[in-house]
């Protein structure tokens, strides 16, 4: 019988990839998404995929699509951690709300999302937490207090579970890409792109297809023995 995948995020960029990347893997997979409606529509068109709206930031919504994704589909055996923001700012002129935001969705959303997933992993013996964290979560950015802090926050969260799923046969790891060639990045103005394409001794952005590999390869059976790991996917622009 074929496992069941949850993607947050999961109907754009890496999220989408990663969808789609285990459905060709052989998983029955949902995807999450928070606001895009239109985007979702026609990512379930193209791929035959399922979306369910709901907020990572919202404990309560979380609880309520996870029910409605397992009644649907059954029981989640692979969660991945996708979905994540941008509020980037100088830290002289960051507000709160922008520090919140990105802190509710790409740190405290990890949590509202494995949470309720944890006790039934646990109970049938199996689980995979697959949380992306980012290079700049490993390296720091200028621009990116808010999201360094919660992307280093969800390696710490990944470490820390880690060591709690383990008897339980449930592997927790994280993915930290690099600058992919996804809406999150070309929203980056050109001037400054060009800077980062520079410090990329690859040469190129990455491809959202790149970060779906990991996730599959991590997903699997045979990655067992693999956990609390960061896995690095950046063209060698930082090595951690
Ligand atoms: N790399 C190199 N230089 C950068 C930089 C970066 N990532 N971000 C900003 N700078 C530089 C600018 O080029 C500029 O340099 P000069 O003064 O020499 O021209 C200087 O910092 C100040 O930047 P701005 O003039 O743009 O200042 P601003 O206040 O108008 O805007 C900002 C600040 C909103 C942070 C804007 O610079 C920006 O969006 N920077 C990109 C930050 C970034 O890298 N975000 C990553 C988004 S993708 C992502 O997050 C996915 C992932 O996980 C990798």
């Amino acid at each position: 019988m074929s496992r069941t995948a949850l993607v947050t995020g999961g109907t754009r960029g890496i999220g989408a990839a990663i969808s789609v990347g285990l459905k060709e893997a052989g998983y029955n997979v949902a995807a999450n998404y928070a606001g895009n409606e239109e985007a979702a529509k026609r990512f379930t068109e193209e791929t035959g995929i399922p979306a369910f709206r709901w907020s990572v930031a919202d404990y309560g919504a979380c609880a309520a699509g996870i029910a409605q994704v397992e009644a649907e589909l059954g029981p989640v055996d692979v969660l991945v951690n996708n979905a994540g923001i941008t509020r980037d700012a100088m830290f002289h002129k960051m507000t709160p709300e922008q520090w919140r935001e990105v802190i509710d969705t790409n740190l405290s959303g990890v949590f509202n999302m494995t949470h309720p997933l944890w006790s039934g992993m646990r109970e049938r013996q199996f689980g995979r937490v697959i949380t992306i964290s980012s290079i700049n979560g490993q390296k720091g950015q200028m621009g990116q207090a808010n999201y360094s802090a919660a992307k280093a926050g969800d390696l710490g969260f990944t470490k820390a579970l880690a060591q709690e799923g383990a008897r339980a046969g449930i592997t927790v790891n994280a993915i930290c890409p690099g600058y992919i060639a996804t809406d999150m990045v070309m929203a980056v103005p050109e001037a400054v792109r060009e800077k980062i394409v520079a410090q990329i001794p690859v040469g190129r952005l990455g491809e959202a297809a790149e970060i779906a590999r990991c996730v599959v390869f991590l997903a699997s059976d045979e990655a067992g023995f693999i956990t609390g790991s960061t896995l690095t996917a950046n063209g060698g622009q930082y090595i951690a």
